[in-house]
């Protein structure tokens, strides 16, 4: 193996360290902890065990947050009506809407209603149109390609002028991050189901990002020697044996790929960890935010 392994875990350590310390500082200096409000409709298992977690590490850091639940057949207006009494609520800086939001329920409605200055998601239409557009900056940028961008700066990859390519143009992730590679300057290239040639695109990149949800898909065949893998899936697999008979594996196909990268995640251990380490980031700049905002009215 030749790669050098980015330690996801260890970097969202520091991270979470870093807020913890900044927010023991501000209880010494008698200043408010931050808040998040999360708002979770409906019993998607996957969506409570996320939402328990990021209580957990809230608690961890000494930031305070409150759990808003909604049965599944909640009507649009009772999801904006939790989400614009949260806007209200002075003790909330960070608010958090669950995805994916049952069917019947209009996402992007639900998402446009929270104050963007609130919006440590950055799901927010003018967060997300502000992280498209040159010479703007949003205000909150998503959690998980703002960790891509974290393991990317750790393992030392140079953005400016490289060869990007994004697998996958979600919402959630392939899309925020191919406009964040965008903006450090890479020459970035976004695949998807209809893509030809994938392998042959993939060989191109200097920086290769995979957020398909397809196990394994990258081979080493796709990968240009020494180059920067960042692997976003985590895909259960069936493996009889594996005490739980399944095991955890990401959209890259890990061994064969790090005996030619440069630098690899891990999975587990990789992007995951990073996802909740920037949401207490994003919630403590919340907080920040409210108090500058203050000052100026
Ligand atoms: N579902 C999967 N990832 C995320 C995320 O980062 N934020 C929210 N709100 N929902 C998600």
């Amino acid at each position: 193996m030749s790669a050098k392994i980015i330690d996801g875990t260890e970097i969202a350590r520091a991270v979470r360290q870093e807020v913890k310390q900044a927010v023991n500082e501000r209880i010494d200096r008698g200043l408010p902890v931050p808040g998040l409000a999360t708002v979770l409709v409906g019993d998607n298992p996957a969506s409570a065990v996320y939402v328990r977690n990021k209580h957990k590490a809230c608690a961890e850091v000494g930031i305070r947050s409150i759990a808003r639940a909604l049965p599944a057949d909640a009507t649009q207006a009772e999801v904006e009506a939790v989400v614009n009494e949260l806007n209200q609520d002075n003790s909330v800086d960070g608010i958090l809407v669950q995805l994916p939001l049952p069917r019947h329920l209009d996402e992007e409605k639900i998402l446009a209603a929270i104050s963007i200055t609130k919006d440590v998601d950055g799901f927010h239409p003018v967060n997300i149109g502000r992280l498209a557009q040159k010479g703007r900056d949003p205000l909150f940028v998503p959690c998980t390609p703002a960790g891509v961008m974290v393991l990317l700066e750790a393992a030392g990859a140079q953005l400016a002028g490289a060869n990007a390519v994004v697998l996958g143009r979600s919402n959630i992730v392939g899309m925020p991050v191919a406009l964040l590679l965008v903006k450090a300057n890479a020459t970035v290239t976004i695949c998807h189901s209809r893509t030809r040639d994938l392998a042959a695109v993939c060989r191109q990149a200097d920086v290769l990002v995979a957020a398909i949800g397809q196990p394994e898909m990258v081979r080493q065949d796709w990968v240009k020697p020494g180059a920067v893998v960042i692997d976003v899936g985590i895909n259960r697999v069936p493996d009889p044996t594996a005490k739980k008979g399944s095991r955890l594996v990401g959209d890259v196909a890990f061994s064969e790929v790090a005996q030619i990268a440069g630098a690899i995640t891990p999975v587990p251990g990789g992007v995951g960890p990073m996802t909740i380490a920037m949401l207490l980031k994003n919630t403590l700049r919340a907080r920040q935010l409210a108090e500058q905002q203050a000052i100026q009215n």
